[in-house]
């Protein structure tokens, strides 16, 4: 069956992934609508060697849409998921605006896609970026032993603060090399040569909202909310691709070796776990892929019993585009 397709935030880092994904993959759609803010309205995109007009947002945007995948920031997804949802359309949304909503599923197909058939507001949450890759290496170590503590470094690239941030960065890497005063900009800080940690910061806690969202939307997609995490997020000078070193303490203890088969054998992960040989994942090569790949598998010389290792992902492919792509292609092929 054709699913009619809204994108709403076509124009912006992740819908531009999202359309590239589409045209190599095999959701069959009818319609496909593509949405943004008034701003880009007229504006024209390629898909599938043909010219498309993007719409700027109405109520009438969603009539007779299957599913419209949201990728235009919390307010604008507050504003108008619920009416999409009214029109009928299946709302999968990548902002963090629904995620913690328990009438909201909170999915990533490796782990949970089941619990996205039962969506009583009509809407399905896209989790966090960096959650997404972490889940999706724990989910195999969690169904074997339990994880129980999770220690996590990010090392966040550019293009998950969106399209006008890399644009940004490259203008801040051209002003850096010619010793000219560089414009913070919607990075809030100078990234060229630099790292940042500058994500909206809860006060009382003294951690960034980006650090507690890896701690609650873990615990909502594994269901289990025994699980610790305890994170700490940079935003790093590379464009495309998070980075993360994990710190893992399990039920039970488990050596290199199991967990090296459990994540070998597991649905969306691609090793690359050869460290004597030089071969261990890197932003650069995950960057424009699909896999979330683990690398570095040791046990941990710290905490007898754990484990310790090394996870990158694309966060505009499996970070957002491609689990909001897996996820219409799971429950509505
Ligand atoms: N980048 C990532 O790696 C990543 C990963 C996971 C989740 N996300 C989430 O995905 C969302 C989009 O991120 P992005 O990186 O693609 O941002 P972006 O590059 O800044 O793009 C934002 C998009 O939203 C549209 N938009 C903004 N305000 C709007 C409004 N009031 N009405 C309708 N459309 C509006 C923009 O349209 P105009 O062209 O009209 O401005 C643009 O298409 C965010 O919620 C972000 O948190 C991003």
């Amino acid at each position: 069956m054709a699913i009619n397709l809204a994108i709403l935030g076509a124009t912006g880092a992740v819908g531009q992934e999202l359309l590239r994904l589409l045209e190599a993959r095999a959701l069959p759609l009818g319609e496909l609508r593509l949405l943004a803010s008034p701003r880009s309205a007229g504006r024209q995109l390629q898909f599938r060697g043909e010219t498309r007009t993007v719409q700027a947002v109405s109520p009438e945007s969603f009539e007779g849409i299957d599913v419209a995948i949201f990728s235009a920031g919390g307010g604008t997804s507050r504003e108008w998921a619920p009416i999409a949802a009214s029109k009928g359309a299946c709302v999968i949304d990548n902002s963090s605006a629904w995620r913690m909503d328990p009438e909201v599923p909170l999915v990533v197909p490796e782990c949970n896609l089941e619990a996205g058939r039962a969506r009583p507001k009509g809407i399905i949450a896209n989790p966090n970026c960096s959650t997404i890759q972490m889940v999706v290496a724990l989910k195999p170590l969690h169904d074997a032993a339990g994880v129980k503590r999770v220690v996590v470094a990010t090392y966040q690239a550019i293009s998950g603060a969106g399209a006008r941030a890399i644009e940004a960065f490259q203008e801040q890497c051209r002003a850096a090399a010619n010793g000219e005063a560089v414009d913070p900009g919607p990075l809030k800080g100078q990234l060229a040569q630099n790292l940042l940690m500058h994500w909206s910061v809860d006060e009382a806690s003294g951690y960034q909202e980006e650090e507690l969202k890896m701690v609650h939307e873990t615990r909502k997609i594994l269901g289990d909310e025994s699980i610790q995490v305890s994170p700490t997020a940079v935003r790093v000078p590379v464009l495309h691709a998070h980075s993360e070193s994990l710190t893992i303490e399990l039920g039970r203890p488990m050596d290199a070796a199991e967990a090296r088969t459990l994540l070998a054998a597991a649905p969306g992960i691609t090793l690359v776990d050869d460290f004597a040989a030089g071969a261990y994942p890197t932003p650069l090569t995950a960057a424009g892929t699909d896999p979330v790949y683990v690398g570095r598998i040791r046990e941990d010389v710290g905490n007898p019993g754990g484990l310790q290792m090394w996870v990158v992902s694309d966060n505009l492919r499996k970070g957002a585009a491609l689990n909001a792509v897996q996820i219409a292609e799971g429950l509505f092929a």
